[in-house]
């Protein structure tokens, strides 16, 4: 079958904010032979990949060939004693994938629970939560380029993966398309429990940590993100807006005089990632309304939509940063993808 590119398609139904914007040119991928198609569409046009939208923020209307990736399939591919190896295809919902896993005995996903968005999305910026990231258990990454249709397998050290970020936010930026992501699941359980919040939410659930199962930790997981995080459903969102920023240690230092009790986390010998939410809750921007957008009730992290355009958004997101830069000298980074309109 011949792939069909639609014209001036409505991208509201596609992204978490619910922001009303066209696309110029629309395809939808949904098996290998549609991606051999791909290069003969993509010459010369500017590409944007949609996956599950939950990390963009659509600035007006994208005037270029968007894609959205609807390839599907969960093949376990290699095992032995400990491990098994998994591809899956970039078009699966991540939460329904990370579900089945736990269902079928893989495990290692269980921390990265009931994030939004597709497989695909999920290597671009090295998803994490809760003290694990996507890199500590991917393999490979598949790739197809897009201008001259080669399949590429990059191996997680090529991946370049760092605390949100990865070679897909730079020199693999546009035309490349991520097919599948294999990643290296644990046949035995092994939980990590570190994070924060996790020991004293099982402590409230009347858990025993000796005898708690993958599914439990999951459904706990999902728990904590219900209770802080809104829902995209009913409270458009794109998760947290901005990164943590990373600092280095004497920065710290003459922050902790203003605010002794700044959350932090070690990252190397000179630099700690500081908790961007705590800070912005400090300086009382949690819960404020900023014409149709807002910041999240309950994490300061978390902007969310009412209107159908994300002016007001982008206006309360640099009012945010203006505010951190004149208070600490941190320039915080914005941490979904800002596209469409004039850029
Ligand atoms: N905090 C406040 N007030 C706030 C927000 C946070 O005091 O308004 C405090 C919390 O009490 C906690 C600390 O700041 O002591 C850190 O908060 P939290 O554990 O909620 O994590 P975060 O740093 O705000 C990061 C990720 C989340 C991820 C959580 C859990 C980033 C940018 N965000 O948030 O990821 O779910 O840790 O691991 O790294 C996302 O990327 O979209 C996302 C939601």
């Amino acid at each position: 079958m011949t792939l069909t590119v639609q014209h001036n398609v409505s991208l509201q139904p596609f992204n978490t904010l619910r922001v009303e914007a066209k696309a110029r040119e629309w395809v939808e991928v949904r098996s290998q032979e549609d991606c051999a198609q791909l290069p003969a569409l993509c010459r010369d046009k500017k590409i944007l990949i949609l996956g599950g939208g939950s990390n963009l923020v659509l600035a007006g209307d994208v005037n270029g060939l968007v894609i959205h990736n609807q390839l599907r399939g969960i093949e376990c591919v290699r095992q032995d004693e400990q491990h098994v190896w998994v591809q899956v295809a970039g078009g699966e919902n991540w939460d329904a994938f990370v579900a089945h896993a736990v269902a079928q005995g893989w495990h290692g996903l269980e921390n990265l629970s009931a994030i939004p968005g597709s497989v695909g999305a999920a290597p671009v910026q090295n998803i994490g939560a809760y003290g694990v990231e996507l890199k500590d258990v991917l393999e490979s990454v598949t790739v197809l380029h897009l201008q001259d249709g080669r399949t590429q397998i990059l191996t997680r050290a090529e991946c370049r993966f760092a605390y949100r970020d990865s070679i897909f936010k730079s020199a693999f930026k546009t035309n490349y398309l991520i097919t599948h992501v294999t990643l290296r699941l644990q046949r035995q359980p092994t939980m990590k429990l570190e994070y924060g919040e996790i020991r004293s939410a099982l402590q409230s659930a009347g858990l025993d940590e000796a005898t708690l199962t993958p599914q439990q930790l999951r459904e706990l997981i999902m728990d904590i993100r219900a209770r802080k995080l809104p829902d995209p459903a009913v409270q458009p969102n794109v998760g947290s807006f901005f990164k943590n920023p990373v600092i280095p240690h004497e920065q710290l230092m003459r922050l902790q005089q203003r605010w002794p009790e700044l959350v932090s986390y070690p990252v190397d010998a000179d630099h700690v990632k500081i908790a961007a939410g705590w800070l912005l809750d400090r300086l009382g921007w949690k819960g404020r309304q900023w014409g149709r957008a807002k910041v999240h009730d309950r994490q300061a992290l978390v902007l969310v939509n009412s209107g159908d355009n994300a002016r007001d958004l982008l206006a309360l997101k640099d009012a945010m940063q203006a505010d951190v830069r004149e208070k600490t000298g941190i320039e915080l980074e914005v941490e979904p993808l800002i596209v469409g309109g004039h850029e």
